[in-house]
């Protein structure tokens, strides 16, 4: 996701280190960080946060991560925190392939990925989210029986996860080919879903497990 560049977003990312990481301090601390026992749940690639923060607004019970690299894209996440006063959400400003710096290997019972960027060019492979190189680091982190969930309006991004996933040895347990014709509760929208849904793009979602 491009945004204008925002010369302040540095420095009001950090006047909230309570919320925010960006230096990488909490780096394998993240559960003393919520200072309880709650289940967590992440998202990577949360762009300007619409989904994860209603989740947080709606499930006080679980505690949520949003992963973000951008940190002028952050700033909108934080922004929806702070005007909620949400408690169970924490932020990560940077890169999906820390995940393993951030998170003690079976730390985590979900793993959200929303409209993630299709990269669809063959050479550009390995920057998909859902290319082997990060499944592995989503196995690592997840516990035993943690679940991906997935949502897309690529439709080749979609083929090539389901591919992806299966040859990596997951397995799926909810694909929806047409979420939004089907009658699925609780939907949350992303900001991408919404704006693809206007346009009429179908969207795609899935729910996998790895084989342990
Ligand atoms: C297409 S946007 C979708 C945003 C949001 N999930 C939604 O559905 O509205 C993808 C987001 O993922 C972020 N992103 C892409 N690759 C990433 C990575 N390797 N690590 C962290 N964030 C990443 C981008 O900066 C961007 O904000």
């Amino acid at each position: 996701m491009r945004m204008r560049h925002k010369p302040w977003a540095e420095d009001y990312l950090k006047s909230h280190s309570d919320i925010v990481d960006i230096d990488g301090s909490r780096a394998g601390h993240i559960r003393e960080w919520f200072n309880n026992d709650q289940p967590i749940y992440i998202e990577v690639g949360s762009g300007m946060g619409q989904f994860i923060t209603t989740l947080a607004a709606q499930n006080p019970e679980i505690n949520f991560v949003s992963m973000e690299r951008e940190k002028n894209v952050m700033v909108k996440v934080l922004d929806k925190v702070l005007e909620q006063n949400l408690s169970n959400i924490k932020l990560i400003c940077n890169d999906a392939v820390e995940l393993n710096e951030y998170f003690v290997d079976g730390e985590v019972d979900r793993l959200y990925l929303n409209f993630s960027d299709p990269w669809p060019k063959n050479r550009h492979a390995k920057r998909r989210l859902t290319y082997h190189t990060y499944l592995a680091l989503y196995k690592q982190i997840l516990k035993k029986d943690g679940e991906l969930h997935f949502k897309t309006d690529n439709r080749g991004l979609f083929a090539y996860s389901l591919e992806s996933m299966s040859q990596f040895g997951m397995y799926f347990t909810k694909i929806n080919l047409n979420l939004h014709e089907e009658d699925v509760e609780g939907n949350i929208e992303t900001e991408y879903e919404r704006k693809f849904s206007e346009k009429g793009s179908r969207i795609y979602r899935m729910e996998a497990k790895f084989h342990s």
